[in-house]
């Protein structure tokens, strides 16, 4: 339910908290709610102990059969763009995720640091020289996130604005500013930014065949699955994964991290006492709090039975990430942002399991160089209110004013 995450913040927190409350996770009985998310409904995962067992047990909660998109039951011209590895199971979900992994370690990670640093200079340098009251989400939250994932992939500095337009189609939900004002203009306009975006890879990879780089659209192309080379479609979908992913998540977590900030200036003092020391955690707290990906899900391969509730075969659980993080079972005084919080067991990248977010390196080093150069040029900006993005698998903010 979109509506739902439009909500004031308290409204939803006491939802959840209710849900947790239970005991039991909530069977919703849930008819066709649209094209793609198909009923008869799903189990709500609201607790982080039951959110770990299910990610922990991957062959019998698959995301073969659904982990972000319900690809069991999407049309088929729309799974050709949105079939990814997210949606797989281990081994084939396994053998491709090899191909990227390595670049995405903490050690490859840092090797291009010096890059993100400048990067994020050159952000901040714009945003001086454009004042305040401007709007922080595209002028600064989004843009370290798609220069670095439109770099690592070998995307030309040229297609940065196609790229991030299309992302926003992709995962913009039913916002009507991005022209989804009904199911049909949605999916629609969905297949339309899926072609694109494989268009935009194909002629790119063709190049890559030719002359192949250390970039990802080469490794994609040259990869060897199995004795055989990945289809143009499977490198498409590949494709969209790494650069929606990439860009549409950290670019939350930083404005959030901003909001956070303004709401709580002991937290900022504290962090810009040391910014070296409190980087680490702090950025741990704001992917707590801001739990950019509210949900994904999971479908029962068996009848099984965990923590007292019986889950049968084809059932959907729905994982809700941003419940889970405020487990008062898991953390004290869930709603408090502690920048200090040891240990931090939160789930915002996902829980433990093969799915685990592939780019939480990534993430975490470019919140924290974004953050360190705001925090010492800029150390006393402050965030507007923010303006929500309908969506329900998002916890995105579309739009903040900021001031300094
Ligand atoms: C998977 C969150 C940044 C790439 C995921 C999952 C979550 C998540 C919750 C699903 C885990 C599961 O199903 O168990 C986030 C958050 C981010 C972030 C909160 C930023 C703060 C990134 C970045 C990339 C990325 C920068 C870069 C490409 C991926 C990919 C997957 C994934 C490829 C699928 C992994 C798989 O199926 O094996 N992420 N992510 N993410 N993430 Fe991230």
């Amino acid at each position: 339910d979109h509506e739902f995450w439009q909500r004031p913040m308290a409204e939803r927190e006491r939802a959840f908290a209710l849900l947790r409350a239970k005991g039991k996770p909530v069977f919703y009985e849930e008819p066709d709610v649209s094209y793609i998310e198909k009923g008869p409904g799903y189990h709500a995962i609201v607790k982080h102990v039951d959110l770990l067992e299910i990610s922990r047990n991957p062959e019998i909660f698959c995301s073969g059969r659904g982990g972000a998109t319900n690809i069991e039951d999407m049309p088929a011209e729309l799974a050709e763009y949105f079939g990814s590895m997210i949606n797989m199971d281990d081994p084939r979900h396994a053998r491709l995720r090899r191909i990227v992994s390595r670049a995405f370690t903490p050690r490859m990670i840092k090797q291009f640091e010096a890059g993100v640093e400048i990067a994020a200079a050159r952000i901040v340098d714009d945003l001086l020289e454009a004042g305040p009251g401007v709007d922080f989400v595209p002028h600064v939250a989004a843009r370290l996130p798609v220069k670095i994932i439109c770099d690592m992939m070998g995307i030309p500095a040229s297609e940065y604005g196609f790229v991030y337009d299309r992302s926003n189609i992709v995962l913009g939900g039913f916002d009507p500013e991005f022209g989804l004002t009904d199911e049909g203009a949605m999916v629609a306009k969905l297949l339309t930014a899926g072609r694109e975006l494989q268009q935009l890879v194909q002629g790119l990879a063709v190049k890559r065949i030719e002359n192949p780089t250390d970039d990802l659209i080469s490794a994609l192309v040259n990869a060897n699955v199995d004795g055989e080379r990945l289809t143009n479609q499977e490198i498409g979908s590949f494709f969209i994964l790494l650069v929606v992913a990439g860009n549409e998540t950290t670019r939350n977590a930083i404005s959030y991290g901003l909001r956070l900030l303004t709401l709580h200036p002991d937290q900022r003092r504290l962090w810009l006492r040391d910014l070296q020391e409190h980087a680490p955690g702090a950025v741990e707290e704001i992917v707590r709090l801001a739990s950019p990906v509210n949900y994904m899900r999971r479908k029962l391969t068996r009848d099984y039975e965990l923590n007292g509730t019986r889950y049968r075969e084809g059932e959907k659980v729905v994982l809700f990430y941003w419940s889970a993080n405020r487990d008062e079972a898991a953390f004290d005084e869930p709603q408090r942002f502690d920048i200090t919080r040891r240990p931090n067991p939160h789930v915002g990248f996902g829980g433990p399991g093969p799915h685990f977010c592939l780019g939480a390196h990534l993430a975490r080093r470019e919140i924290s160089v974004m953050f360190r150069e705001l925090l010492t040029r800029v150390p006393h900006i402050e965030a507007g209110e923010p303006e929500q993005l309908f969506s329900s698998f998002i916890n995105g903010i579309k739009h903040m004013e900021c001031r300094f």
